[in-house]
């Protein structure tokens, strides 16, 4: 299949190629889309042969449902018995990162839902998206626009490299802004639930219910007896080629650690890659590190994640040791993904 590869300014929108690209969502086709989190793989969210080519592209387990993208606030076509604190979310927080889990209409597939009665519905604030949407005049089913398993992609390269030649069309933009998936609450129990933790943070959502938790399975590691109540955050994510291990604790204490155990993997002839922050890249002497960031802001050090993941694997290092992060505000989100991407070999020093 031959895949057409647009680069838009997402400030001054060519609308004939958006145009294009909703024409193809109508037909059925499938389009890479730029949102403000991450890049999305979008296809007609009511139609389930267009639901199953996303599946398909990416090769995502069956059991793992789709997030609805709209361009309005208005959800009620696509959720029913929505509760008056989703709205009062929806009213703070849209367009933006939060995806809301509700009862689903029944005009949404079963293929669109992976067969659950819950559908999760967001409106992105990306400019094309929105464009995008409301051109096409669907809700847009849409994940994360990586192979299944990989990191997600936070720059138009990337979903060439992961998707090219399977889907119709690839709307590229700039760099995802927040450069982590969004944030999923779950508003169908008695108290709201985070699923996934994103840029909309725990403390954000208190102040709409006191009562907020977390869900257990996203602070530890999960396995078969513990399961999300968000299918995919059981898979093996965000992975890089490379194994991983993340070593957390105190300033220098983690900065020693992290010189012994690289040292012992070079004494075995191994490449090893550190992940660490520019208050501390000149404390390591190898080739192969990478900054996120400074760690006095964790939401430059999140939006560089999955592009880091991505460069390492480009550097062909069979280890990467990664410092860890405060886990406050989003800094909790980013462990999560920085935790599933090392298989939760963790180390506190
Ligand atoms: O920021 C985002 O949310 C990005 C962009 C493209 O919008 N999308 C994204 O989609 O991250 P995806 O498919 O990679 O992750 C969706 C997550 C999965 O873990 C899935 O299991 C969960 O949302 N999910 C979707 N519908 C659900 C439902 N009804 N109940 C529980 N979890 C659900
Ligand atoms: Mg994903």
């Amino acid at each position: 299949m031959e895949t057409k590869v647009y680069r838009l300014d997402e400030n001054n929108l060519d609308l004939e190629k958006i145009k294009e690209a909703a024409h193809v969502i109508n037909r059925g086709g499938t389009v890479v889309l730029p949102t403000e989190t991450v890049y999305g793989l979008g296809a007609d969210g009511l139609n389930s042969e267009a639901v199953k080519k996303i599946f398909i592209a990416k090769g995502r387990p069956q059991d793992n449902p789709l997030i609805m993208h709209v361009c309005k606030k208005d959800i009620s076509e696509y959720a029913k018995n929505i509760p008056q604190v989703a709205y009062k979310l929806i009213d703070k927080f849209w367009p933006g990162p939060l995806t809301l889990i509700l009862d689903k209409a029944d005009i949404i597939p079963k293929e669109t839902s992976a067969g659950l009665d819950t559908i999760g519905i967001r409106m992105p604030r990306n400019s094309v998206a929105l464009k995008l949407i409301e051109m096409s005049g669907r809700a847009i089913a849409a994940p994360s626009a990586n192979l299944s398993g990989k990191p997600s992609p936070t720059e138009m390269k990337r979903c060439v490299e992961d998707l090219n030649g399977k889907v119709d069309i690839i709307l590229g933009g700039n760099e995802s802004e927040i450069g982590l998936e969004s944030t999923i609450v779950d508003c169908t129990g008695d108290r709201l639930c985070i699923l996934r933790p994103g840029a909309i943070t725990l403390d954000m959502i208190k102040e709409f219910d006191d009562q907020v938790y977390i869900d257990p399975a996203i602070l530890k590691n999960v396995t078969d007896d513990f399961k999300p109540k968000a299918p995919g955050m059981k898979y093996r994510h965000y992975a890089p080629k490379a194994k991983m291990k993340i070593i957390c604790g105190e300033e220098k204490k983690t900065i020693e650690k992290i010189k012994e155990i690289v040292q012992n993997y070079i004494d075995a002839n191994l490449r090893v890659g550190i992940m660490t922050c520019d208050e501390h890249i000149n404390e390591y002497d190898v080739q192969c590190k990478i900054s996120l960031g400074s760690n006095k802001n964790l939401e430059e050090i999140s939006k560089n994640l999955f592009e880091t993941l991505r460069s390492f694997d480009e550097l062909d290092v069979d280890i990467i040791i990664s410092e860890g992060f405060e886990e406050k505000g989003i800094g909790l989100a980013l462990m999560n993904r920085l935790k599933k991407a090392a298989g939760y070999d963790i180390e506190f020093v």
